[in-house]
């Protein structure tokens, strides 16, 4: 099973501009968005790096995309380390589809999923943590922490509480004993967006997602060629905010006080918005990928 890449048409309208271009597909996945781009008739010239941290995402993208290989390189890598990957040259374009892949989320042996059992791991590459072991390590406020930090929970305390609670009875490897413990903290009318929230907590966690995507942003902008673009669709407020905050910061000429007489920062604008509001599914595609639900794409180009 494939993962349905989300907003494609306006991935291609919004990212490509060059027709001989060379872009970077640094989340490849299982090549959703890059088979859309290396087809598309306009863009039989377009060459482009699918960067993933995940090998058997990799593989798959490989075999969909054998009849690409003149125009198609594959890295196995974090995006966080883009210019270690791409050094010596600049690019017309760098495409972020951030979280987890469909084919991720439905093997239930690596952890991702509340809805069926499996082991507790939630690592997207060789480079993630466990959530195993830190489920065995951390204390209840750690635990907490990481809840209301990258849950944006509520009831981060109780839950915590409970969690720890159940540790203490025997370790938690599984994804069905952490359901368990938030089970018996939470209202079932209430239940399966709590558990959406604490698994998206211990996965960005696991996964340093917030901070591989702050280091990302600005190599990318290094990279990018004049007139060049970074897309990005994020899935939920925490991602979107950074990417938003960086757009706006990349933009401004000067960040001096307002009250300074001159400028003193000698900061230069890299980038130009173009999407001032983030970019929505259309209701019919929602209906048909409830993934997409919560999808917003931004898109600036280097200046
Ligand atoms: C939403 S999926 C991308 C799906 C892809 N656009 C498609 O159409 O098939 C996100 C992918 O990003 C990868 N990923 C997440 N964080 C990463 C990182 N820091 N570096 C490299 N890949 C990452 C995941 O392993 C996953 O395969």
């Amino acid at each position: 099973m494939f993962h349905i890449p989300v907003m494609k048409r306006e991935v291609l309208e919004l990212l490509i501009k060059d027709p001989k271009g060379l872009y970077v597909d640094c989340t490849i996945g299982t090549g959703g968005h890059t088979e859309e781009i290396l087809k598309s008739r306009t863009n039989q010239d377009v060459t482009v790096i699918g960067i993933d941290r995940d090998g058997l995402a990799l593989d798959i993208a490989k075999k969909r995309l054998k009849g690409y290989q003149k125009r198609l390189k594959l890295v196995q890598g974090n995006f966080r380390d883009l210019e270690k990957h791409l050094a010596g040259r600049k690019y017309d374009g760098f495409l972020l589809d951030l979280g987890i892949s469909s084919l991720q989320l439905a093997d239930s042996s690596r952890g991702f999923s509340y809805m069926e059992d499996g082991p507790i791991d939630m690592a997207m590459g060789e480079d993630g943590s466990s959530v195993r072991e830190m489920l065995s390590g951390a204390g209840q406020e750690e635990i907490s922490r990481i809840l209301k930090e990258f849950g944006e929970e509520k009831r981060h305390r109780v839950i915590a509480k409970s969690i720890v609670r159940a540790r203490d009875l025997e370790e938690i490897v599984r994804t069905g004993q952490l359901v368990k413990a938030v089970k018996e903290v939470i209202y079932p009318n209430k239940i399966y967006g709590t558990l959406s929230r604490v698994f998206q907590a211990f996965r960005i966690w696991a996964n340093d997602e917030l901070e591989n995507l702050r280091v990302f942003l600005p190599q990318a902008v290094r990279l990018l060629n004049t007139g060049g673009r970074i897309a990005i669709i994020s899935y939920h407020s925490l991602e979107d905010r950074i990417v938003k905050r960086f757009f706006v910061h990349e933009e401004k000429d000067c960040i001096c006080p307002p009250d300074f007489p001159v400028c003193v920062c000698d900061k230069q604008a890299k980038l130009r918005i173009i999407t001032r509001q983030p970019v929505l599914p259309a209701p019919s595609e929602i209906e048909e990928n409830t993934r997409a639900r919560s999808a917003k794409l931004r898109v600036a180009e280097r200046i």
